[in-house]
């Protein structure tokens, strides 16, 4: 029996969806436990490129199951657009291969409406969310006023949940917000179509899940979005609305944290964010915008360029203390190559402190500066590298200080966005 977790070790975007494809070769179910349509995982397999959003990235295998947990936000709407691009690209979509669980919430189209409008009134205060509607669909799971799939399941209770909801919500819309109001009719319609074709999917999936690991089957847990996106540990306010960190994950599946057997963070040989919020090594200059561009960092579900920086092992080393990680991947090596020098952040002065962990409050994190460590580059033969053995000595030097710093074995190395441009060193 293996249960393991695959997770975001810094701002999201960290290459989850390539390990969790890479991974799941070694797996048998898929799950996602949390996030939405937010997230945005690239998998390369051959010639063709995917963008997976709600879909776990299991799905471009024809033998696993997936599983959208009961933590997972789901729009409906999102996720047939999906399912129609994915038949498109020749991808299997079926009940046997992708089930969701009937405790999920929905997010609604006022929800969608007051993640721009809320984003709007902030002004320059604003979090830079993704717009999908996220936030709000959380906020009313933990108002108690969300609708859930299972309601979908049921015309009746459904009906009277949305007319509710729809009346507050316009209510906010056009009085707070100065918003046009939504028609109730047209959104009841909708879903009604969406009740029909959303229902062959919809299991109570926390009990699918824990049967398949009591029969041995291996599950993989993909994480969305990364360590200090958590809406506990991470920046706050400038992070997502879920526990995107292990803990997340027993809630967002329904299963007991004794049967996860280990957990491994993914971590990009630098750093990038999309959206507001502080970032102690970032490079607003020409190294950054040279990472940037080598390593195509603009976001796959906003199209938006990602804040580029150093290596941040601070916030790697709280990865390994939030999540418990058992080991760590580290992505994108080759993105570095060519770099003449290559920085480490190894902890924040902050007054006559060095601090290796993140500070919770912001204006003391706006206090702090990096303590870096320099390292030689490598070269681009990085990229063909298939064997820890064939990888340039700097680029081992740099990798070993990271295993030593965070006190977490690497796994894996990832130096290409494909499938077989990976390194297995060790164990998960
Ligand atoms: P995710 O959200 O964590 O799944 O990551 P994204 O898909 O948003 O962003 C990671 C990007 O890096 C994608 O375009 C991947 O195809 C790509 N990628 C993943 N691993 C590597 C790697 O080792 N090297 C390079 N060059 N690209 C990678
Ligand atoms: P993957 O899974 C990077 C960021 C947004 C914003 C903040 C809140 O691809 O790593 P939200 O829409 O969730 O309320 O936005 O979180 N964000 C991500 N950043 N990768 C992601 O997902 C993200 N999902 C959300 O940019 O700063
Ligand atoms: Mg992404």
């Amino acid at each position: 029996m293996s249960a393991f977790i695959v997770l975001g070790a810094q701002w999201g975007d960290e290459g989850k969806g390539k390990m969790t494809d890479y991974l799941a070769e070694e797996a048998d179910v898929v799950v996602r436990f949390q996030g939405g349509n937010n997230a945005g995982h690239t998998v390369e397999v051959g010639d063709k490129q995917y963008k997976l959003h709600l879909i776990p990235s299991g799905i471009l295998y024809d033998d696993k199951l997936n599983v959208i947990g009961n933590g997972v936000v789901v729009d409906p709407k999102a996720l047939f657009e999906e399912i129609g691009y994915l038949e498109k690209e020749g991808v299997k979509v079926t009940p046997e291969k992708l089930i969701i669980s009937d405790r999920a919430h929905l997010i609604m189209p006022y929800h969608k409406i007051l993640d721009k409008l809320k984003e709007e009134a902030r002004g320059k205060n604003d979090i830079g969310t993704t717009g999908k509607g996220i936030g709000p669909c959380y906020t009313d799971k933990i108002e108690r006023c969300g609708i859930r799939i299972c309601d979908l399941m049921h015309e009746d209770v459904f009906e009277e949940k949305l007319r509710e909801n729809v009346a507050m919500k316009n209510s906010y819309i056009t009085k707070v917000y100065g918003g046009e109001a939504l028609d109730v009719e047209k959104v009841l319609m909708d879903f009604k179509e969406y009740a029909r074709k959303i229902k062959p999917f919809v299991k109570d999936t926390s009990v699918q899940v824990y049967d398949g690991i009591k029969a041995n089957k291996t599950v993989l847990f993909e994480g969305a979005q990364g360590m200090l996106l958590d809406i506990d540990h991470g920046t706050y306010p400038y992070v997502t609305s879920s526990n995107t960190t292990a803990g997340g994950v027993s809630n967002g599946v329904g299963i007991g944290p004794n049967l996860i057997t280990s957990a491994v963070g993914i971590a990009k040989a630098y750093t990038t964010r999309v959206g507001k919020g502080p970032f102690p090594t970032e490079l607003n200059d020409e190294t950054g915008e040279w990472i940037r561009e080598k390593g195509h960092e603009y976001g796959v579900t906003t199209g938006r360029s990602r804040r580029c920086g150093w290596l941040d092992l601070v916030i790697v080393k709280s990865a390994t203390r939030v999540s418990g990680l058992t080991s760590l991947a580290v992505t994108k090596i080759d993105t570095l190559a060519g770099l003449e020098k290559i920085k480490v952040c190894v902890g924040y002065k902050f007054n006559d402190e060095v601090l290796d962990y993140f500070p919770a409050s912001l204006d003391d994190l706006a206090k702090c500066e990096p303590i870096y460590e320099e390292f030689d580059g490598w070269d681009e033969s990085v990229a063909d590298a298939r064997s820890y053995d064939n990888l340039p000595e700097n680029a081992k030097k740099y990798l070993r200080r990271i295993a030593e710093f965070t006190e977490t074995k690497i796994s894996i190395v990832s130096v290409g966005p494909k499938r077989d441009q990976t390194i297995r060193i060790d164990e998960l």
